[in-house]
């Protein structure tokens, strides 16, 4: 199926249409949608936010947007472009903003800061003006060599543990080099960065945005100058922590928009994805009072249970987004830490096998 399905029409611009709906629960608009409207699911587009995308033949297609906070029927949505609409692919905006203001036309930009309006058609039909994007930054190639694990979970969930038990039985059973590294901190520029969003005793409080901003050239750097050259050298890279928790915290927790979210993500790895995101699934009540415990306190640590509890509700949607794809894999860390260290260092010999399957066959 086509990534962009596009007619031609006498002005020569790309016509898209497409529906966005928001829902609350994805398990159960897929059971709904391709369950019993039997929709095809677009299989080739990853989406590193929760979200399903189908092909409605004829060049359209439906988005649905996980977002657990919507509340109300979508068409009392004031929120423009959350309603069924028609999408239209321009080359620049500017002029179009400038005639609309000229006749007083109203319109929104978009609030994702995606360069598109929202506005009505003389008949209150919502139309999208979205710019033609520049060409997305060209994924690196994946590399053929390495493999990349990923942990993530709440404070608490026992990463640090579990990571250095898998380092010394790795070492031990695997010829392969194996490397660890975090985020935010895995680099000497991440180290700088890791003590401006970490420190507890910071006086200015740090706004949400330039938090996530902070976050994603922690990764930039991170990718470039480590990550990737390690896994080209065909490490085993073990990291705590990635794009999931930016999903997770920034996005659930602290309600940046998720499409933003995702596009930062997607510039700070430049197409770099995990083989394997190991989740330590606990309940972060638990978790908390396990780190508060051993006095690991920082400033992300000291937000409200609520707002961790968010965090948990994130990492239920990441994964709910690619454990379809086995690139997932959730482990109960209630269970005594040898427990999990078993079904941890089982996940990771199925991902090693794979891989090298994978190798033999040519495919990165
Ligand atoms: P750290 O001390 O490494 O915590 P933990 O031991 O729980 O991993 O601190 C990392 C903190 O940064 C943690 O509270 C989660 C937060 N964080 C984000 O908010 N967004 C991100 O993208 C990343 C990587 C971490």
């Amino acid at each position: 199926m086509a990534s962009s399905p596009e007619l031609s029409r006498g002005s020569g611009l790309p016509l898209h249409l497409h529906t966005t709906l928001c829902v609350r629960d994805l398990d159960r608009a897929r059971d709904f949608y391709s369950g019993l409207l039997g929709l095809a699911e677009i299989a080739d587009r990853p989406l590193s936010f929760p979200g399903l995308w189908y092909d409605l033949g004829a060049n359209a297609q439906l988005h649905l947007i996980l977002d657990p906070a919507f509340k109300g029927a979508i068409a009392n949505s004031d929120k423009w472009g959350r309603a069924p609409h028609l999408a239209l692919h321009v080359p620049e905006l500017d002029s179009i903003r400038q005639r609309l203001d000229e006749r007083d036309i109203a319109y929104q930009s978009s609030a994702s800061g995606r360069p598109a309006v929202f506005l009505r058609d003389p008949d209150g039909n919502t139309i999208e003006l979205c710019a033609v994007r520049p060409p997305a930054p060209q994924p690196t190639p994946q590399r053929t060599d390495g493999l990349f694990v990923v942990f993530e979970g709440v404070e608490g969930s026992g990463k640090t543990t579990q990571i250095d038990r898998l380092e010394v039985w790795l070492r031990e059973n695997q010829a392969a080099p194996v490397v660890r590294t975090r985020e935010p901190g895995g680099t000497e520029l991440g180290t700088q960065i890791r003590a401006l969003l970490l420190d507890a005793k910071t006086r200015e409080p740090i706004a949400d945005r330039a938090e996530l901003l902070l976050f994603a050239a922690d990764r930039a750097q991170h990718v470039e100058s480590f990550i990737r050259p390690q896994l080209e050298a065909g490490a085993i890279v073990l990291c705590d922590r990635f794009t999931a928790s930016t999903i997770a915290y920034q996005g659930y927790a602290r309600g940046l928009d998720l499409a933003t979210i995702s596009q930062l993500n997607a510039i700070a790895t430049a197409g770099l994805a995990p083989d394997l995101t190991v989740w330590l699934d606990l309940d972060p009540a638990v978790g908390l009072e396990r780190a508060r415990d051993r006095g690991e306190v920082n400033r992300l640590d000291r937000e409200s249970l609520a707002f961790h509890q968010r965090v948990y509700q994130g990492y239920s949607a990441v994964a709910a987004g690619i454990e379809r794809d086995g690139r997932l894999c959730r482990i109960d860390a209630s269970a005594d830490v040898e427990t999990v260290a078993a079904t941890v260092r089982s996940a990771i010999g199925a991902a090693i096998e794979a891989r090298s399957a994978r190798s033999e066959i040519g495919v990165s």
